[in-house]
């Protein structure tokens, strides 16, 4: 089956481009913190790739892996929500991503308050989630942002340089932003 042509294993089949197209957009940063990080696939992913510290958070904490380390850099997956993520200090993160979780977060805007908070000033964010309208809401019928929704959370947070796109044939919503380093 596919939806306006595109085939139901999408999702699957973009999987690791997205790992790679996130790693090459993180590449400097040394510290990453995965908010919904499900198995800690792209915590590996990335430290492994570019030899970083990653941690990855997620309320489940289903299929972490046991090793804190891989053959480049070192993980930590912790099982915790994160609307407190009281165990990260102010400003010690480099960057942090949510790939297809967003979207899950209740109370996204203290999600990105933590977001905010534990970003070093001049940090990024990157939200990678499945846009309003897209396969995905065939296939699972989720709440989903539009690319305008995630703009006015992320500029509401207090992120600058919001950028928001839509790629991967429009079914993925790709936006960053960036703790201003001036703001406080
Ligand atoms: C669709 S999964 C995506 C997992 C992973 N990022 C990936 O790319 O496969 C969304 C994840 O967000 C997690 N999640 C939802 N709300 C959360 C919260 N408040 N704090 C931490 N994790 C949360 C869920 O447990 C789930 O593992």
């Amino acid at each position: 089956m596919s939806y306006r042509g595109i085939e139901e294993d999408f999702y699957d089949r973009i999987e690791p481009i997205l790992h790679r197209k996130i790693g090459r957009e993180l590449r400097l940063a040394h510290k990453v913190l995965d908010i919904g990080c499900g198995a800690c696939e792209l915590v590996e992913y990335l430290a492994h790739t570019y030899h970083q510290i990653v941690m990855g958070v997620d309320v489940s904490g289903k299929g972490f892996p046991k090793h804190r380390k891989t053959p480049g850099g070192k993980i930590r997956c912790i099982r915790k929500n994160a609307r407190k993520l009281d165990f990260i200090a102010d400003g010690t993160i480099d960057a942090v991503v949510m790939m297809w979780s967003f979207h899950e977060m209740e109370y996204p805007e203290k999600i990105l308050a933590e977001a905010y908070r534990v970003l070093r000033p001049g940090g990024e964010i990157l939200i990678v989630d499945f846009p309003r309208g897209s396969l995905a809401q065939k296939l699972w019928d989720e709440d989903y942002y539009t690319p305008v929704g995630i703009r006015r959370k992320l500029e509401s947070a207090g992120f600058g340089e919001v950028k928001v796109r839509l790629t991967a044939k429009k079914q993925i919503i790709w936006a960053k932003g960036y703790r201003p380093v001036d703001a406080d």
